[in-house]
C-alpha cells in the first residue's frame, strides 16, 4: 500500500495579526492564535486587557480592523454570528445571557432551532418534516437537561435558579448546538469557591465527553491552572506571554501586569 501523504490537520480556529480599534483605543493588537481539536487552553489578563473583544470577534459581534480569522479553515470575515456558529462556534458570556422569559427547557429548544435552521414555511404549516425535528429537538433536549442535572428545572424560568445553575444552563445551552469550538467567557465569574469547584469538574467532563475544543477566560487562576494545558496572556491588547500553567504563574511579565491585582 502507498504511504498516505501526511497532511497537517486544519486547525479548529487560527487567528492572525487580529486588530481592533475602537475609536483611538487599540482593544487588540497583533493577536495571533492557533488551536487544534479537542484542546482545552486558556486567554487571560488584566480587566480591559481585550479577552472579550478577542472572543467577541470570533464570534463574529464585531468585525476586525485588521487580521484573519478561520474556523476550521473558514475564513469568518463579513459573516454574522448565526453563520459563524452554524460552523461550530458556541460560546456563553462574562454577564450571564439566558433568555428569562422562556423555560429552561425552551432555552435549549430555541437554541438547537438556530442551528437546525428552520424556515417560517415549516413552522408555519406545521409540516410533517417540522413535526419530526420538534420531537428530535425536545429528546436531545431532554437528555442534555437529564446529563447536565438540570431536568427538574425545565418548566423554571432561568432567572429564578441559583446563580451557579444559571451558569450551567448557560454551558448546556452553548453545548447543544453540537460546537467544534466552545468558548466560555468567564465561566467562574460570581461563583462561590463550592460552584467552583463544581464547575472545574464540569468542564473537565465536558472536555471528555464531547469533542470539542474549549477556549476559556478566567480570573480565577486555580481554575485556569487545573484545567488549561496552554494559556496565553494579554495586557493592553498585546500578548505579554504564553506557555504551559506553571511557566505564566511565574512568568515576570504576569506578575507585573497583575500587580495589585488580588485574583493572582
Ligand atoms: N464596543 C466597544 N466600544 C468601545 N470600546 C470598547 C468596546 N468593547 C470593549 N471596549 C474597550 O476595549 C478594551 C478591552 O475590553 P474587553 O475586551 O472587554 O476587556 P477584558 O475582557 O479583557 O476585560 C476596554 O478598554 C474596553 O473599554
Ligand atoms: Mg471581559
Amino acid at each position: 500500500m502507498q504511504p498516505q501523504p501526511q497532511t497537517e490537520p486544519v486547525p479548529v480556529l487560527e487567528i492572525r495579526g487580529l486588530t481592533q480599534n475602537f475609536g483611538g483605543l487599540r482593544a487588540v493588537s497583533d493577536f495571533n492564535v492557533e488551536l487544534g481539536k479537542n484542546q482545552l487552553t486558556g486567554l487571560i489578563g488584566p480587566n480591559g486587557a481585550g479577552k472579550t473583544t478577542v472572543f467577541n470577534l470570533v464570534s463574529g459581534f464585531y468585525q476586525p480592523s485588521e487580521g484573519m480569522i478561520q474556523v476550521g479553515g473558514v475564513p469568518t470575515a463579513e459573516l454574522k454570528p448565526h453563520k459563524i456558529s452554524a460552523l461550530g462556534v458556541a460560546r456563553t458570556f462574562q454577564n450571564i445571557r439566558l433568555w428569562n422569559d422562556m423555560s429552561v427547557m425552551d432555552n435549549i429548544r430555541v437554541a438547537q432551532h438556530y442551528r437546525l435552521g428552520y424556515g417560517f414555511f415549516h413552522s408555519a404549516v406545521r409540516s410533517k418534516r417540522y413535526r419530526r425535528r420538534e420531537e428530535e429537538i425536545t429528546r436531545e433536549a431532554t437528555e442534555l437537561l437529564d446529563i447536565f442535572e438540570l431536568k427538574k428545572y425545565a418548566d423554571e424560568y432561568p432567572r429564578n435558579l441559583p446563580y451557579g445553575t444559571q451558569r450551567k444552563l448557560e454551558i448546556a445551552r452553548a453545548l447543544s448546538i453540537h460546537p467544534k469550538l466552545l468558548l466560555l467567557d468567564e465561566p467562574a465569574a460570581g461563583l462561590n469557591s463550592s460552584d467552583i469547584r463544581e464547575l472545574i469538574r464540569l468542564i473537565r467532563w465536558i472536555h471528555g465527553q464531547f469533542d470539542v475544543t474549549i477556549w476559556m477566560i478566567e480570573h480565577h487562576m486555580d481554575v485556569m491552572m487545573e484545567l488549561c494545558t496552554h494559556i496565553k496572556v494579554i495586557d493592553f491588547g498585546q500578548t505579554i506571554a504564553e506557555g504551559v500553567p506553571d511557566e505564566i504563574r511565574n512568568h515576570p511579565a504576569v506578575i507585573t501586569a497583575y500587580l495589585g491585582d488580588d485574583k493572582i
